[in-house]
């Protein structure tokens, strides 16, 4: 069988934007399928360490193995878990980062398995979770949730105008045991929502459980927070003086968050942008790749504080 594939996004923006040095450490968030990590990971001999983690451990190994064959002679160290908890993760074994990369979102492997629950065009089980092994099913929040609780998660996550029709329906229709795959809640939109314009009328409901199941604004707040933490003294926690934050977004509402938090730092004094803000592909990349097309890359550069 050959190996699951991801084009990685922005790939020739993120290394200018990270710049490795040799015998540096890199911290990769959202390792996937490890394409970031093995274009990165060759530049870090001799010494160097790479440090891959995702929720999703089946692509934790094939990042790993991506890795390790890019670069032998680099030391590469996984984690399975949410890249909120990383931070932590990383001052407990005594590491720290000089570049951090969080390439947010799915892998295509991920979206093109219908067991996973995430895609519309195919039908499987409502699941959508990264992490398979644990928390709830997007069919457990669907099945459980107050339908108040349903409107907001469709508004705020997925900007659906037809939030309340569609919460409405998904309670009527969970009363009678009918919503359990992803064909079945695709159906269910496009009988309220005739056409999406350009895009499946379903995308947006799509997108909004799926940030729900993960906590996916949580996980990136978490994340943002730690930074700006360590930002505060850095050479003490887990990032180096100097260390180079890159992070890749794919939707408004993760870009602004990633924006705010980075702006916090620079008029504090305690990083500096980095390149272009945002950062985004170019019409070649788009074409090569339509996933990039929502991509959003912005970068920032410590300043060494303690
Ligand atoms: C866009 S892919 C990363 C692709 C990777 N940069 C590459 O080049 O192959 C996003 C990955 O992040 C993981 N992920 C998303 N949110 C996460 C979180 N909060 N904590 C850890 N991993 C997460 C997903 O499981 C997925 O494998």
């Amino acid at each position: 069988m050959s190996p699951p594939q991801h084009i990685p996004v922005l790939p020739a923006e993120i290394l200018d934007a990270l710049s490795p040095n040799p015998g540096e450490t890199y911290v990769d968030c959202t390792a996937g399928l490890g394409g970031h990590a093995a274009s990165i990971a060759p530049h870090l001999p001799p010494g160097g360490r790479v440090v891959l983690n995702d929720l999703d451990a089946i692509n934790l190994a094939h990042a790993i193995g991506h890795a390790e064959s890019a670069a032998p002679g680099v030391e590469v160290t996984g984690f399975h878990g949410n890249f909120a908890a990383l931070p932590g993760q990383l001052v407990r074994e005594g590491l720290q980062a000089d570049m951090v990369l969080a390439d947010l979102g799915f892998a295509s492997n991920q979206m093109s398995d219908p067991a996973r629950g995430f895609a519309f065009s195919t039908d499987g089980p409502l699941d959508m979770r990264l992490d398979p092994s644990r928390g709830m099913t997007a069919r457990e929040l669907l099945e459980t949730l107050p339908e108040a609780e349903l409107v907001r998660i469709l508004r705020e996550y997925g900007e659906e105008k037809a939030a309340r029709p569609i919460a409405r329906k998904i309670v009527a229709a969970r009363a009678e045991g009918s919503i359990s795959t992803t064909g079945q809640l695709a159906a269910l939109v496009r009988s309220v929502v005739r056409s999406g314009g350009a895009i499946n009328p379903a995308t947006r409901t799509f997108q909004a459980f799926r940030i729900a199941v993960n906590d996916e604004l949580g996980s990136l707040e978490g994340l943002l927070a730690a930074v700006e933490r360590a930002a505060r003294s850095t050479g003490e926690g887990w990032l180096a003086a100097g260390a180079r934050v890159a992070i890749v977004s794919f939707h408004s509402l993760e870009d602004r968050l990633v924006k705010q938090s980075f702006a916090r730092l620079e008029q504090r004094g305690l990083a500096e942008m980095v390149g272009e803000q945002p950062t985004v592909p170019s019409e070649a990349e788009v074409h090569d790749n339509p996933r990039s097309r929502s991509a959003k890359l912005r970068t920032i550069r410590v300043i060494a504080n303690t």
